[in-house]
């Protein structure tokens, strides 16, 4: 079965474009983004590469480490960097994995057989600092990501971790957020004054520090 949320994010070690890591340790006590693209010399993935490199400061400031794997080997990666540049301006400045025995990608279910044999799939999959699963993505090899929507969820996901609020559709850095049920209307007086009740299951007050 493919990992779900709640699953225990599981460990490797691999050659990567930074050397050797040890995945858990890489990340510390940070939030991951683990993410797979399918093949090195394609467009889709190249422009993304370039895409999350310029985000490096917005995934640091998010306290979030991110790496990326595909089934290609380091030899090819070493080669395609500098295309990656080229291309979309950005350097490279996170670890690309080399799995061409195809661990990781087995690991983490990123070989989707009946969308191709040899090559993964678009994953995503963000892991909290338990090193649990906390959110994932899979998007076909034609669909490039959004990798602003992925900073938007990693900030909803980081607020709802911490004060016991949900995010609404859409919601955006610095929007109004949604108490849960877990919190009772006496509860909510005191750690959310002034929170505004639209139906008794909606209750909205301004995002928490
Ligand atoms: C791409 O990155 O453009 C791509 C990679 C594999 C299959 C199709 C497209």
């Amino acid at each position: 079965m493919s990992l779900q949320l709640g699953d225990a994010a599981p460990n490797f070690t691999a050659e990567t474009t930074d050397g050797t890591i040890d995945f858990h340790e890489y990340l510390g006590d940070a939030w991951g983004v683990l993410f797979s693209h399918p093949a090195d010399f394609t467009p889709v993935c190249t422009t993304e590469l370039g895409a999350v490199a310029k985000l490096k400061d917005e995934f640091a400031k998010r306290d979030t480490k991110v790496i990326a794997v595909s089934v290609d080997p380091l030899e090819s990666h070493q080669r395609w960097i500098p295309d990656i540049e080229e291309v979309t301006g950005a350097r490279l400045n996170f670890p690309l994995i080399a799995d061409p025995e195809r661990t990781v990608a087995n690991l983490y279910g990123m070989i989707h057989p009946n969308a191709s044999s040899t090559m993964t799939v678009r994953s995503v999959f963000v892991i909290g600092p338990d090193k649990k699963v906390k959110l994932t993505l899979t998007y076909p090899a034609a669909t490039g990501r959004d990798f602003k929507e992925i900073l938007r969820a990693l900030r909803s996901l980081q607020l709802t971790a911490k004060h016991q609020v949900a995010t609404p559709a859409d919601w955006r850095e610095g929007d109004e957020v949604i108490i849960t049920a877990a919190v009772s209307n006496e509860e909510a007086a005191t750690r959310f004054p002034g929170y505004t009740t639209v139906k008794p299951y909606l209750r909205k007050t301004a995002q928490p520090a």
